[in-house]
């Protein structure tokens, strides 16, 4: 009685809106055979971006935009709210996976030659895509809105700056003004939940359209090469000749690892919970890490480790030749062979790639560059003095994250210069501004310090000979 009722009502709604005739073909259109394992992450990343639409949605139905109460709400939601933690800790791993899923999946598909013709509007898509998922990671990170995120992002602006000619214009676009506040956040909002989400929407529609269009890829063969005069009709007999319905066929290895992908992102948050919030952002204590999360730290790391002298040129020109080179791929050669073994380069350049990356990785997770946030106070015998201006210095020193980057005999992070014999380097004067108006890598203090303060600090580090 109820599966005929269930018939019933199938018939009439599809009677009424077509859905089996327009969807029928596309699950049943013929597929290669051998497309097996390999062609997975395509399909799993768009599974971890499903993940991160839903769980978005319900992390943005108690998360409050603003400045003042950004912080309190995301405590709010980890600690208090229904299913809060596990919501985070989901819309976490599930951006990582989806970086480390969009990762591979390029990957997969450049070392298959997969871009070659008539894919190519599918590769040049995909490389949208690929972009659109780190400014996701970019944007998503700052809404945790403490210590680490908004300095992360300070870091990244000040670095932005440097690059010449319009890094002075890209930073206060970034920020919303010429400093990180109420407006950056409201920027980073609007762009992680409404602008970069609507591309993505909109390119992923496009990017599958072109799937269906053009069809999968076969496995390459070496000797078998894509010529572009005869690649259609060729695909077609293929396809004629020993072709799949995608629906079950080809498509359950995607439903199986799709949903592995999910189970996984689920039990991490259900057993790890999400990273833990900083401390709310006070701009007067540097005591963040700032580093971003994993996926982007590399990327901070090249910026850190690089000659100062190129810095500059390299902010601006690296993003923009990766960028170029990606999107470059399909003109540069759009036929010829796609087996890896037949294309040695290909396959050098994404080992060099995975090396690069993860060096840099090690490099960002390891170097001086990053500060030393938990310095041991200075021993009152390097400071000299337990009472008077000098005393309170030092004390500032450690407590305003002076220490954090610079050394005193020992004590300290090596962000920064050592400063264990600055006073004879530098007098009253250029000391306080130094402190005043920062440096490179270096946080203006100005606003953020009572004058006094400011004095004690100078009188402190002049004492140092
Ligand atoms: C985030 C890391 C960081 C923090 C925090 C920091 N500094 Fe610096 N500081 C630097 C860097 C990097 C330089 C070198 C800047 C340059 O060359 O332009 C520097 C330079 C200096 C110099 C000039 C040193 C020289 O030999 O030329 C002084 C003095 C100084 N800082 C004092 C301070 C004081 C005082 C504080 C705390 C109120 C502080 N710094 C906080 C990173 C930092």
């Amino acid at each position: 009685m109820f599966v005929p009722l269930l018939q019933k009502i199938w018939r009439v709604v599809d009677d009424r809106t077509g859905i089996a005739e327009a969807v029928g073909p596309i699950l049943q259109h013929p597929v290669p055979a051998d497309a097996r394992w390999a062609y997975v992450f395509g399909s799993a990343t768009l599974a971890a971006f499903i993940v991160q639409v839903v769980t978005g949605i319900a992390l943005a139905t108690t998360y409050v935009s603003s400045a003042g109460d950004a912080y309190d709400s995301l405590n709010f939601i980890t600690n208090n709210a229904p299913f809060g933690s596990l919501m985070r800790g989901m819309h976490f791993y599930g951006a990582s996976a989806m970086v480390v899923l969009v990762g591979i999946h390029a990957a997969q598909t450049f070392l298959h030659g997969s871009y070659k013709f008539p894919r190519e509007a599918n590769w040049l898509s995909g490389v949208l895509l690929l972009f659109l998922t780190l400014g996701m990671g970019f944007t998503g990170q700052l809404l945790r809105w403490d210590q680490n995120a908004v300095w992360s992002v300070v870091v990244g602006a000040e670095q932005a700056a440097r690059a010449p000619l319009i890094g002075e214009k890209a930073a206060q676009f970034v920020l919303a003004g010429e400093t990180i506040g109420g407006a950056t956040l409201s920027r980073f909002f609007a762009f992680h939940v409404f602008f970069i989400p609507g591309l993505i929407f909109g390119i992923v529609g496009f990017h599958l359209f072109l799937v269906i269009r053009n069809g999968i890829s076969e496995m390459p063969r070496a000797g078998r090469p894509v010529h572009p005069a005869t690649y259609r009709q060729w695909y077609h007999e293929l396809l004629a000749k020993e072709g799949v319905p995608f629906w079950p066929d080809a498509a359950w290895r995607d439903v199986i690892f799709g949903a592995s992908v999910v189970v996984i992102i689920f039990v991490l948050a259900l057993v790890i919970g999400p990273p833990a919030l900083d401390k709310p952002p006070d701009p007067s204590i540097i005591e963040a890490y700032p580093r971003p999360d994993w996926y982007l730290l590399w990327y901070f790391a090249v910026l850190a480790l690089i000659p100062p002298a190129w810095e500059n040129w390299i902010i601006l020109l690296a993003p923009l030749l990766g960028a170029l080179l990606l999107f470059a791929i399909p003109f540069l050669s759009n036929h010829g062979e796609r087996a890896p073994e037949r294309r040695p380069w290909a396959v050098g350049a994404v080992l060099f790639v995975i090396v690069m990356i993860g060096a840099l990785w090690v490099a960002g997770e390891q170097a001086h560059w990053s500060p030393d946030f938990h310095p041991d106070p200075l021993p009152a015998a390097v400071v000299g003095a337990t009472s008077g201006p000098v005393a309170t210095g030092a004390e500032l020193f450690h407590k305003k994250g002076c220490q954090n980057c610079h050394r005193v005999a020992s004590y300290g992070g090596r962000r920064g210069p050592d400063l264990t014999a600055v006073g004879r380097r530098l007098d009253v004067a250029q000391l306080t501004t130094r402190i005043l108006n920062g440096g490179t890598n270096m946080p203006a203090f100005a606003g953020v310090l009572q004058p006094a303060e400011v004095e004690d600090l100078v009188a402190f580090l002049q004492s140092r000979q």
